[in-house]
C-alpha cells in the first residue's frame, strides 16, 4: 500500500513534487544535488503537536530535543523558539547549545563515556540534569564537583533490560547486551545511591533510560515508566530527594519504521527490501502522550508518592517527517539477468548510517513515471557499499530524474560522511523563503584542516 503523498506536506503540480509551495525538482536544479530540504512549518507542528501531547500531564513535562539526531542549527532554532530544551551527548553539541542562547538548566548532558573536558564544561555551563552513565563516572563527576565547588545536578541512567517489540539490535540501548547505564541486577544503581545521598557536591535529580529508537511498542514505554518509578522509590530510602523521571526519546515515526530482525538479515543477505507498510496513527504523539503519562500517574497513585516532572529526549519522531534528501540520477544501467541499476549523486555518504536497517518511501519528483521496475539505486562512489536502496520499486528511471528520500530528518545529516567528498547543505523553506539554513561543505572547507595541503 503507498503513502499518500499529502502525508509528507507534498502535492503535485504540472507531475513535480511540491512542499511548502515550492517545486522540488525546481529546487534541485537552482541550488543542485545532492541536498537536503527541511520545512520549518512542518517542524513547528509537529513541536506544537508534542508540547500539547505532554500539556495533559498534571506536573510539568519538559521536552528536550536530541541534537544528535539533526544538529542542524537553523533546525534547532526553530525547535528551541517553540519552547524545546536540548539534551547534547558530547562537548561540541553543548557549544552549539549555549551558541544558540539555551540555558544551562534547559540542558540535559548524557553520553556513556564523557571525557573530563566535557564534565567539566557541563558544569560551568550549570547544566539542569548532568547524567551519569556508570560508578566510574560518578566517581569522575564528584571529583571534578568537589574541585569547582558547585552542587551539581545530576542524573543516573539505569539498563531496565527493556527490550520493544518489532525492532532489530541496531536499535535497541535498553537491553542488558547495550553498554549503557546502571546495571539492576547488581548493586550498582544502589552503590550509586548510596554515594550521591552522602556527597556534599552532588544532588540527584532523578532517574534515567533511553530504550532505543524507532519504537511503536507503546507498552514498553509503560514498562520504562514502571521500572524508573521503582528505582524513584529507591532514591527516596536511600535518602536522595528525586524530582524528576526522564525517559529518554526513542518513539518511531509515521512514514518510515525499523526493519525487524528478519527483514534486517533478508534485506541485508538476499537484498529483500521489505514494503514499508501503511503508516502509523495520525495521532501516534497523543497516544504516545497518553501512555506515557497514565503510567506515571497511575504508578505514583499505586506508590502513594507525589507526581516527579516528566522529562523527555525525543529526536527522531520529531524531525524525522519534516526533511527530504534530493538526489540525481546520472546514468542507468541494464544488466539482463542481473537487475537495473540507478547511479545517484548520493549515496552511503548522504542517507543515514542507520537507513540500513529502516525503510523509508523513495519517491519521483520530477515527473509521474508510469509502470513500476526493481532497481538497485547507488551513489556515485567506486564501492558496493555506496547503495541507496536495492530492489526499490520505482517506474523506470532516466538520466535527469530526481529522487526524493522521504523521511530525510533523523540520523541523515548526523551521521552523513565524507567518503563520498564535501557533504551536502541543508535548504530550509519557512513560508515563501528558501534558503541556505547549512550551506555546503567546499573543497576549501575539507582542506583547512589538512595542515599538509
Ligand atoms: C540518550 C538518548 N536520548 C535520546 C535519544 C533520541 O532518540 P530518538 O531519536 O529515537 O527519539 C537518543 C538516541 O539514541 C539517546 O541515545
Amino acid at each position: 500500500m503507498e503513502i499518500d503523498i499529502g502525508e509528507w506536506g507534498l502535492s503535485r503540480r504540472d507531475q513535480r513534487l511540491w512542499l511548502d509551495g515550492h517545486d522540488l525538482t525546481g529546487l534541485a536544479e537552482r541550488f543542485g544535488t545532492p541536498v537536503h530540504v527541511v520545512s520549518a512549518s512542518r517542524l513547528r507542528a509537529r513541536a506544537d503537536e508534542v508540547l500539547d501531547a505532554f500539556g495533559h500531564y498534571p506536573g510539568n513535562a519538559q521536552i528536550h530535543f536530541s541534537y544528535k539526531t539533526n544538529s542542524v542549527a537553523g533546525v534547532l532554532r526553530v525547535l528551541h523558539d517553540a519552547g524545546f530544551g536540548a539534551e547534547v551527548v558530547n562537548g561540541y553539541e553543548l557549544h552549539l547549545a549555549r551558541r544558540l542562547g539555551v540555558p544551562g538548566d534547559r540542558i540535559v548532558f548524557n553520553g556513556p563515556n564523557k571525557t573530563d573536558v566535557e564534565l567539566r564544561a557541563a558544569i560551568d555551563a550549570g547544566v539542569g540534569l548532568l547524567v551519569v552513565d556508570h560508578l566510574e563516572e560518578l566517581t569522575r563527576v564528584q571529583s571534578l564537583a568537589r574541585r569547582s565547588e558547585q552542587r551539581v545536578r545530576i542524573g543516573l541512567r539505569v539498563c531496565p533490560d527493556i527490550s520493544p517489540r518489532h525492532m532489530n539490535a541496531s536499535s535497541l540501548t535498553g537491553s542488558r547486551r547495550n553498554q549503557f547505564g546502571l546495571d539492576l541486577p547488581g548493586d550498582e544503581y544502589s552503590t550509586a545511591l548510596g554515594r550521591v545521598a552522602s556527597s556534599d557536591e552532588l544532588e540527584l535529580r532523578g532517574v534515567m533510560a533511553h530504550i532505543g529508537s524507532g519504537i511503536h511498542d507503546l507498552k514498553s514505554f509503560e514498562r520504562t515508566v514502571e521500572t524508573l518509578l521503582d528505582l524513584h522509590v529507591a532514591a527516596f530510602d536511600a535518602g536522595c530527594s528525586p524530582d524528576l523521571i526522564d525517559i529518554g526519546g526513542g518513539l518511531g515515526t509515521r512514514l518510515s519504521r525499523e526493519l525487524t530482525t528478519f527483514e534486517l538479515l533478508a534485506y541485508l543477505g538476499v537484498a529483500r527490501l521489505p514494503r514499508l507498510g501503511r503508516p502509523g496513527p495520525m495521532d501516534l504523539w497523543a497516544r504516545y502522550a497518553e501512555a506515557v503519562c497514565c503510567a506515571m500517574v497511575d504508578g505514583c497513585e499505586r506508590r502513594g508518592i507525589a507526581l516527579p516532572d516528566l522529562v523527555l529526549e525525543p529526536g527522531r519522531a520529531i524531525v524525522s517527517d519534516a526533511q527530504v534528501l534530493l538526489l540525481s540520477v546520472g546514468a542507468v544501467r541494464e544488466r539482463p539477468g542481473a537487475g537495473h541499476f540507478a547511479l545517484t549523486d548520493g549515496g552511503a555518504m548522504t542517507v543515514s548510517m542507520m537507513f540500513l536497517s529502516e525503510v523509508h518511501a523513495v519517491l519521483l519528483a520530477n515527473r509521474i513515471g508510469s509502470g513500476s521496475q526493481r532497481v538497485d539505486v547507488f551513489g556515485a562512489l567506486p564501492s558496493p557499499m555506496d547503495v541507496v536502496y536495492r530492489n526499490l520499486d520505482l517506474p523506470p528511471l532516466r538520466v535527469g530524474d530526481v529522487l526524493a528520500v522521504m523521511d530525510a530528518g533523523a540520523y541523515f545529516t548526523a551521521t552523513s560522511t565524507n567518503f563520498g567528498g564535501p557533504r551536502p547543505g541543508v535548504l530550509l523553506i519557512d513560508g515563501d523563503e528558501v534558503r541556505w539554513t547549512r550551506r555546503p561543505e567546499s573543497y576549501d572547507d575539507l582542506l583547512a584542516l589538512e595542515l599538509d595541503a
